[in-house]
């Protein structure tokens, strides 16, 4: 490898004045973010650093190998989520991605309140609003911590941290509920319809 990206937060994506989901709140999740971003620059500088001393049987290089995923989602995921989130900036979900989501759940609000439900799952993840770009199919799916449970190709529409880290100081432990309510009324629906319309475009998703 002669290149590696070194990737920088994109700083245009953080939110703010949110409803229900404070500044500090906010804040606090966005330095784990930034974390992230260090985490997946280490991780790459060192997997150069031990192909060039010719480290790749050791138990180092298969461990960074194996953190791959776990880091580089980490990145990507909260990019995806900070990105659907605004404050009173968007109009509710119209158009072409709320008739397909009416076409597959029957109502909005059922599809609603399944995404929601995929975000009390137990343990520590994420509820994602997938799309297959080959066949249009709309689909809720529970990511376990940032890695397990990606389905390969499926385009992300709408992404809800359900870390506890994610609530942990507006809602304490025991309020995932209360926070699920509180990111729905904050979700940036014409982000979502875009990300859609840039998959039934058979484009890849731009997160940023
Ligand atoms: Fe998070």
């Amino acid at each position: 490898m002669k290149e590696i990206i070194v990737y920088e937060p994109k700083e245009k994506l953080k939110p703010s004045g949110l409803i229900g989901l404070s500044d500090a709140q906010i804040d606090d999740h966005w330095n784990l973010y930034l974390g992230y971003i260090s985490q997946v620059n280490r991780l790459n500088d060192e997997i150069v650093e031990l192909v060039s001393q010719k480290q790749t049987s050791t138990l180092v290089y298969l461990d960074r190998k194996r953190r791959l995923g776990f880091e580089y989602n980490g990145m990507v995921l909260h990019e995806y989520y900070f990105g659907n989130l605004c404050s009173k900036c968007s109009p509710p979900l119209r158009g072409s991605l709320l008739q397909e989501i009416e076409k597959h759940w029957g109502s909005f609000q059922d599809w609603l309140d399944d995404f929601a439900n995929t975000g009390k799952t137990r343990g520590i993840g994420w509820s994602i609003l997938y799309m297959d770009p080959v066949t249009g199919q709309l689909l809720n799916a529970f990511i376990q911590e940032h890695e397990n449970g990606h389905i390969a190709g499926f385009i992300p529409m709408l992404v809800m941290d359900v870390w506890e880290h994610a609530y942990m100081i507006d809602f304490k432990a025991m309020g995932r509920t209360d926070y699920i309510n509180a990111f729905i009324a904050n979700i940036n629906w014409k982000t979502v319809e875009d990300r859609y319309d840039q998959g039934t475009e058979r484009k890849l998703c731009i997160r940023f």
